[in-house]
């Protein structure tokens, strides 16, 4: 079992896309377990985004994902990181393909509407800047004992 770190950025939530991507974890057999609306502050935002410092693109995405409020979730099941990934699509809308959620609702790479973690160390540490221990929800959804016996 993982846990992944899952964020609608603000354009996402702009767009009303909250319930979207909710609906496609909850409708895949996600659980989420933790969930948080904020607006980040710079120094948060540039701890989350600590691996693009330097490139052309850190500031505009600094003041993008500092913009508005985004909705941040702590996302459970069993291979999670990479399946998330994989529903999310590719980094640049207009090269997702359709069925993932960039793929689907997005047209520019600086508007791409979710983050999600890409490795394990980046799961356990995105999802330590957004969150702490009393946060998450341990529960279990009604399909589990079929799906993860
Ligand atoms: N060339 C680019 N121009 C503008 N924004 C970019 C560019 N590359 C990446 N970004 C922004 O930075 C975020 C982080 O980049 P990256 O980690 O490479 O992608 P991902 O979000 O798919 O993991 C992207 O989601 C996107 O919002
Ligand atoms: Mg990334």
């Amino acid at each position: 079992m993982q846990t992944t770190f899952l964020m609608v950025k603000p354009d996402g939530v702009q767009r009303g896309l909250v319930g979207e991507v909710i609906s496609r974890l909850e409708d895949r057999g996600l659980r989420i377990t933790a969930l948080k609306m904020m607006t980040l502050d710079r120094e948060t935002a540039e701890e989350h985004y600590a691996e693009h410092q330097g490139k052309d693109f850190y500031s505009p995405l600094l003041d993008y994902i500092t913009s508005g409020p985004v909705v941040a979730m702590a996302v459970e099941g069993r291979s999670v990181i990479s399946m998330v990934r994989t529903m999310v699509g590719k980094t640049d809308p207009q090269e997702a393909s359709p069925g993932t959620i960039r793929g689907d609702y997005g047209i520019d790479i600086g508007r791409n509407i979710v983050h999600a973690a890409d490795s394990e160390e980046s799961a356990e540490r995105e999802l330590d800047i957004f969150f702490e221990p009393s946060d998450y929800q341990d529960h279990r959804r009604v399909e589990e004992d079929w799906i993860y016996e």
